[in-house]
């Protein structure tokens, strides 16, 4: 079984991706979407949203980051795809799951799942401008409003090349309104060869163990589970090969939390504060005492004055 940790605009970032995956569990993470409207976008776009393409294309812990790319033009959406990879990236994901009206108004994400004759000339575009080497992947939704298309979709993205799906098992629609709708993946997972991971609620061992049972894939996604329980990936790991793993207690939370903050001082110091914030809201489901340290710095601006909280 591999474990991915999602992209999360916003949230799973270089610093994020960083501090994730020296804990363990993860096999692969992608990057935040890079938006391709109608221009070839410059390099440094690129190492902005994936600095570990300076290192090798790997997380400081030797975890391959997948670059991903939004946008709703197989000419621009190759050309930018055909640019990136001479970066050397681990592998190119194609975004076809974003639910935000800003990107789904202007020809991305979840809306392009209406069109399931576009997607794969997306994907076609994309994987022919990509040397062979390279995997290219796509993430969708189950369906724009339902799922009556989802078995086009999957075959258009298969015959067009992809290497590997994930399918996030919700609509546009449900948004993140819970269940995901793991059995629904199970019958294209069965009609195709390539890996389809399955990505959408899984907060535990427990949902790891069902989605992987419902949906027949042997790949999971996490995304807000990785956020609300750091170690959740290690811990599914270490019970599925039989080790013990010590659940990570609030001082070492803290030491993690610490460190990604003062990791994420100098690129944004402004935002110290709510960066803290938006982790420990996640963190509620797992640990009590996040609620407590929210209380004590949700009015706090100055970066040091979040780091004395934290001690
Ligand atoms: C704040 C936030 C930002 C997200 N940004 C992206 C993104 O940039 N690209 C993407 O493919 N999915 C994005 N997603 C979707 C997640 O990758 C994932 O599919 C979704 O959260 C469902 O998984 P989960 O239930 O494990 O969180 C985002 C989700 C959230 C909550």
């Amino acid at each position: 079984m591999r474990i991915i940790l999602a992209p999360m605009e916003g949230v799973v970032d270089y610093e994020m991706r960083d501090v994730l995956t020296r804990i363990g569990g993860y096999d692969r993470c992608v990057t935040e979407f890079v938006r391709v409207t109608d221009q070839l976008l410059p390099n440094k776009t690129y190492f902005r949203f994936s600095p570990e393409l300076e290192q090798g294309g790997t997380t400081p812990a030797g975890i391959p980051v997948y670059l991903q790319l939004l946008g709703g033009s197989p000419k621009y959406m190759a050309l930018n795809a055909a640019r990136a990879q001479k970066l050397s990236p681990p592998g190119i994901d194609i975004n076809f799951g974003c639910p935000s009206k800003t990107v789904t108004n202007s020809d991305g994400g979840s809306a392009l799942l209406r069109e399931p004759c576009r997607v794969g000339d997306i994907v076609a575009a994309v994987r022919d401008a990509v040397d062979p080497a390279i995997p290219v992947t796509a993430k969708i939704r189950l369906g724009f409003n339902n799922a009556d298309y989802l078995d086009n979709i999957v075959d258009n993205i298969v015959r067009a090349g992809a290497n590997e799906l994930c399918i996030h098992a919700r609509t546009r629609t449900d948004h993140y309104k819970p269940p995901a709708h793991w059995s629904l993946v199970k019958s294209v997972r069965e009609q195709h060869a390539i890996p389809i991971i399955i990505n959408g609620e899984i907060w535990n061992i427990a949902d790891s163990h069902r989605a992987k049972q419902e949906s027949g894939c042997t790949d999971i996604m996490l995304g807000r589970g990785a956020m609300s329980h750091p170690d959740l990936a290690a811990k599914i790991k270490a019970e599925q090969s039989g080790n013990t793993h010590e659940a990570m207690a609030w001082p070492a939370i803290l030491d993690m939390i610490t460190r990604y903050l003062h990791n994420t001082e100098n690129k944004h110091p402004r935002f110290v504060g709510n960066r803290l914030k938006q982790w420990l809201v996640f963190l509620h489901r797992q640990y009590p005492e996040s609620v407590a340290l929210f209380n004590k710095v949700k009015r706090l601006k100055e970066a040091d004055d979040v780091f004395a909280a934290l001690k």
